[in-house]
């Protein structure tokens, strides 16, 4: 039996950080989702053509983690047929053995919504904003406006908006440096795992 961990969040919330030393921790798979969908929106040309045939080299791309790459991330993301074509890919991902982490907007709402563990994790804008701007070396105000834009497009959009599944656990990292949101994290998978 594999165990599947769904995390979500808004951006730069800690969810990425969080998923990665969870996975190390239990010896899972990870897979950073929010990538695919930059690889997508990254190749240009028709989102749904692109999203149909990602290879290795597409999410090995060195420019994939800027904000122009996160916008038409979220672009590309609203579109139904484009989160259809990485839906099987997903899925598989998470049936791996012994366990998988997989960070997004929609894992323990669409993708997992049977995962043993899921998560919600959250900051205020101001904390998500001054952590994006430090990581990219960024102005502040602006990954402000930023972030903002890219979480309203997100939680509006029709198919598999960005929100809690029912049955979450929400964990603000507002208040938490980077290390004591990860115990809490790990915390929460030792009650299952
Ligand atoms: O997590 P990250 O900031 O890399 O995601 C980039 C964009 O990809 C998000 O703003 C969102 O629009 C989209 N995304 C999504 N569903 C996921 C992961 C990411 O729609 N599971």
């Amino acid at each position: 039996m594999s165990f599947a961990i769904a995390i979500d969040g808004p951006a730069a919330s800690g969810k990425g950080t969080i998923a990665r030393a969870i996975s190390v921790h239990f010896g899972f798979h990870h897979l950073d989702t929010g990538l695919l969908y930059r690889a997508t929106g990254a190749r240009g040309g028709d989102p749904v053509q692109a999203a149909q045939s990602l290879t290795a080299e597409d999410l090995a791309r060195s420019d994939l983690r800027s904000a122009q790459a996160g916008q038409a991330a979220s672009r590309v993301a609203a579109i139904p047929e484009v989160r259809a074509a990485l839906l099987d890919f997903q899925r598989r991902f998470a049936a791996q053995e012994p366990g998988a982490v997989l960070d997004g907007r929609d894992i323990g709402t669409v993708i997992c919504p049977d995962a043993e563990v899921k998560l919600y994790v959250t900051a205020s804008d101001q904390v998500r904003a001054h952590r994006r701007a430090a990581e990219l070396g960024a102005d502040p105000a602006q990954m402000l406006r930023e972030l903002q834009e890219r979480d309203r497009r997100d939680s509006e959009r029709a198919t598999a908006p960005l929100r809690p599944a029912d049955d979450a656990v929400v964990l603000d990292t507002s208040e938490l440096a980077i290390d004591q949101a990860v115990t809490r994290a790990i915390g929460i998978v030792d009650q299952v795992w």
